[in-house]
């Protein structure tokens, strides 16, 4: 336990000041945002679950003009989403929750648009979906960036790296799957460019590394490591694999 603590710690280091903590873009967030405002009515009440230091409750926010919940597990990255908001003159529009994301005691049906990027693997697609569902007011809309593979076949490497790295990693087709035996109906589909991976996320993440690279801290060490594998193993087999930003209602 000490030592996972001691990991996540880490893992936050490393993600420290980034704008944001896993691959995403904002040109494609505003055009979702475009595409759904007119399926969610006046002052709707929406959440960003994993939100991490903000990249997409702070366009919500400024998009919505209405109070969004954000939720994250890290006292560092809300404290930082803070910081942010009040920079933009968002900071009436941020209401930060410390929480885990599998215990929102939330009122059942009180969501129109449930926002989740990179975060929802953390207890798994299907998990949650099944755990946000009860929150979704009727017609409410849910958009979640899951890992996913693009192609039915992939080699052998990709297998077993995924394997270790996200064993729970599903096709487009078995995540609409999954959408539908969750009580949502499958609106769109959106993959991310491999762009946005390195342009927004992982090349920023490499001014980190190369600023901890001579840390002494050996769990640090082996943050970095596997992230470097990561991009690796990313730059050779993206067209087997990324992210897909899932458009749902809840049915
Ligand atoms: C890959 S980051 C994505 C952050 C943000 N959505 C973004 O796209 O920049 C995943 C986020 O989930 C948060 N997280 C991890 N486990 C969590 C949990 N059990 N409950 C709530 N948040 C959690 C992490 O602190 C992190 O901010």
């Amino acid at each position: 336990m000490e030592e996972q603590k001691k990991y996540i710690q880490a893992l936050i280091k490393l993600h420290r000041g980034l704008e944001r903590q896993g691959p995403g873009d904002k040109d494609l967030s505003n055009q979702i945002i475009s595409q759904i405002t007119e399926l969610l009515p006046p002052n709707p009440r929406i959440a960003d679950i994993g939100c991490g230091a903000g990249a997409g409750a702070l366009l919500l926010a400024d998009k919505f003009r209405t109070k969004i919940r954000a939720v994250d597990f890290s006292q560092e990255f809300l404290t930082e989403l803070e910081k942010r908001a009040k920079q933009q003159g968002l900071e009436n529009f941020i209401e930060t929750i410390k929480c885990d994301m599998r215990s929102l005691d939330w009122e059942h049906g009180s969501i129109d648009l449930l926002w989740s990027e990179g975060a929802a693997y953390i207890i798994t697609f299907e998990g949650a979906l099944r755990k946000w569902r009860p929150l979704m007011a009727t017609n409410g809309i849910a958009v979640i960036s899951e890992m996913s593979y693009f192609t039915n076949k992939r080699p052998e490497s990709v297998l077993t790296y995924m394997n270790n790295a996200y064993p729970d990693i599903k096709t487009e087709s078995e995540n609409s799957e999954i959408i539908r035996s969750s009580g949502f109906e499958l609106l769109e589909i959106h993959r991310l460019s491999s762009k946005a991976w390195w342009v927004n996320y992982y090349e920023p993440l490499r001014e980190n590394i190369i600023s901890l690279k001579g840390s002494k801290d050996s769990v640090m060490q082996t943050v970095i490591n596997e992230t470097e594998m990561e991009m690796k193993f990313f730059e050779k087999y993206e067209n087997f694999y990324g992210y897909s930003f899932y458009i749902i209602k809840a049915a």
